[in-house]
């Protein structure tokens, strides 16, 4: 059985990872208006990962005997001022994230719950792939800046992205 700190840190990390998603979900619709549709989907991608570490989280909220408790999503910003503003608000975004999930480690080993600091360990390493993920989307698109074409080029690169399920995703 889950402590009540714990279980109320994991509900605001559902909470953080479902206004992840809704921040891709925003950066996918900015990225449409502007007929960007190979980061438009790479976006969609972003979402759908987003939207499976809340479902993570939530089954082990629930799988430890906690309760999940959902909160109000807030609202993600709409506007930004270039595709490389969005990758650079991904990478500040995914940063912030980090260190969420840091936090959630501490308490795990300040309440000498082993569980839940052995099932944090995967947020840990997917944290380090978020933000290289970010940081490599940003540097292309320094790169590519002043180069005629190279936009249209990146666009379609990035269009190639998939969503994969992490490991044990459905199984059960
Ligand atoms: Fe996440
Ligand atoms: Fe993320």
């Amino acid at each position: 059985m889950i402590g009540k700190k714990m279980e109320d840190a994991l509900n605001e990390q559902v909470n953080a990872e479902l206004y992840s998603a809704y921040l891709y979900l925003s950066m996918e619709s900015y990225f449409k208006s502007k007929n960007m549709n190979g980061f438009a989907s790479w976006m969609r991608v972003q979402t759908q990962e987003e939207m499976s570490h809340t479902m993570k989280i939530y089954d082990f909220i629930d799988e430890r005997g906690g309760r999940i408790v959902l909160k109000a999503i807030e609202g993600p910003p709409t506007q930004w001022d270039s595709p490389l503003a969005v990758f650079e608000a991904v990478y500040e975004h995914e940063q912030k994230v980090t260190g969420l999930i840091d936090d959630l480690v501490d308490l795990a080993i300040a309440e000498r719950d082993h569980a839940t600091n052995s099932f944090l360990q995967w947020f840990v390493s997917e944290q380090v792939e978020e933000e290289a993920s970010a940081d490599a989307a940003i540097q292309q698109l320094k790169m590519v800046e002043s180069a005629p074409g190279g936009m249209f080029m990146l666009d379609r690169e990035l269009g190639q992205r998939v969503f994969t399920p992490p490991a044990g995703e459905g199984e059960q």
